[in-house]
């Protein structure tokens, strides 16, 4: 089934004409003419491409003869942006679950065995074929939210097969589902067994010929690293960025989750695109992230997993003025959620994002973190059609309601999805 949305000519990017009858979300729109409150505004799509975006009243005339679409006063934000996943993946870790239910503690399940090394087994065990079919159907999940571009990381091959199957899945979903994927290789997620006490020298190997061979295959858009006790230490984390800025390749970071490594500052020295989870960052490391427009990635899925009780330091994030987005970090071990709009509601509820904060952290923020913000995450003229109408009375709304998949009209690179 997964193979006919592959080998199916594309349609046509059936979204062209005049959007009317919107009510464009203000803070996540840039029109082309100021909307006065109340008015009734459209959106142009020509070619797959927003051309104009404005109050209806003005709308030019040039514009008069495409097709008019009536959106009935819904309210409209650019497409939801997921910029944290670990989307491919094979089996699961529901055993885990239930483990730390009685008692057990992720970092304790990790040095067992368990953790992400029993995902790394049933990774590799599994075929690209089935590896794409499971993703894909957890990607329709997304979607069917309103998400129109993902963030989805390897980290479950840590080898180089591996981790090659694993990228050529993200690349196929973006071709095969129409939705813009960034890809980032997390050589350096775990320690695989052949390496078992090398740790070093599984670095030295990720640097060396890992990361070169995928990068030059196409298969690499950023750099991440697990920062952190159970994983690579602050040194091997600066010595996999020396490697990923040698290819002119970006970083990001997973830091600070379960202790502080400084890992944050670090990464902001090498110019991060972000640093995610951020529960135990320091003052030091807000600072590095201010200085160098790191984007903070809060990934409230995991922190409610595990049980967490120490939220990151969201007061003085905003304070510094550091940017902040919001992700699913979905994986099957801390985080088994297929849900952006709930991560928004639990940022809020658990963090203590406002509601604007929240939406941002998902659209205009989460481009950001992905280096995307000249062409998503905003309702503006110039970028690839990607937005969601939703029959709402407020923005609020996206944020309050959870539980349910919320009744949506979704335009994702210019076409009315019908998945
Ligand atoms: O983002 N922290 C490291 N990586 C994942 C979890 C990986 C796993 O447990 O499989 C995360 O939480
Ligand atoms: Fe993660």
């Amino acid at each position: 089934q997964m193979h006919d949305a592959e080998t199916r000519p594309p349609p046509p990017p059936d979204a062209d004409g005049v959007w009317q009858g919107l009510r464009p979300v203000a803070e996540l729109t840039q029109a082309d003419a100021p909307i006065p409150a109340g008015a009734d505004a459209c959106l142009v799509v020509q070619g797959g491409v927003l051309r104009w975006v404005g109050p209806r009243a003005q709308l030019p005339a040039a514009f008069g003869a495409l097709p008019h679409f009536d959106a009935q006063g819904a309210l409209a934000t650019p497409g939801l942006i997921d910029c944290h996943t670990h989307l491919v993946y094979g089996g699961q870790r529901a055993n885990e679950f239930a483990l730390r239910l009685a008692g057990a503690g992720y970092e304790e399940l990790a040095r067992a065995g368990g953790g992400i090394a029993a995902s790394v087994r049933a990774t590799r065990a599994a075929s690209e074929d089935a590896l794409f079919a499971l993703a894909a159907a957890r990607l329709q999940a997304l979607l069917a939210e309103g998400v129109c571009a993902i963030e989805i990381k390897s980290g479950y091959g840590l080898a180089l097969e591996h981790e090659r199957k694993q990228l050529r899945v993200a690349r196929r979903l973006g071709q095969a589902l129409g939705v813009t994927v960034r890809t980032s290789f997390l050589g350096a997620h775990a320690l695989p067994p052949e390496y078992a006490g090398r740790r070093q020298d599984y670095t030295d190997h990720v640097c060396q010929h890992m990361l070169p061979t995928l990068a030059a295959e196409g298969l690499v858009d950023a750099v991440d690293v697990f920062c952190e006790r159970i994983a690579f230490t602050l040194a091997q984390t600066g010595q996999v960025f020396r490697a990923a800025q040698a290819l002119g390749l970006r970083v990001k970071l997973h830091a600070e989750q379960l202790s502080d490594m400084g890992g944050a500052a670090l990464a902001a020295r090498h110019g991060a695109l972000s640093c995610d989870h951020l529960e135990h960052l320091s003052a030091e490391g807000i600072a590095a992230m201010q200085a160098a427009g790191s984007v903070a990635v809060l990934l409230p899925g995991a922190y409610y997993t595990l049980r967490d009780t120490q939220p990151p330091p969201i007061e003085a994030l905003r304070a510094a003025g550091v940017p902040m987005a919001v992700s699913t970090d979905h994986n099957p071990g801390t985080s088994p959620a297929l849900s952006l709009l709930l991560m928004a509601n639990m940022a809020c509820t658990l963090f203590g994002l406002t509601v604007p904060e929240a939406l941002a952290g998902i659209t205009t923020q989460a481009a950001r973190a992905l280096g995307l913000q000249d062409s998503h995450g905003l309702i503006a003229s110039g970028r690839p059609a990607n937005f969601v109408l939703w029959p709402l009375a407020e923005a609020a709304e996206l944020v309050y309601w959870y539980g349910h998949k919320p009744a949506c009209t979704i335009v994702r690179q210019g076409r009315v999805a019908r998945d």
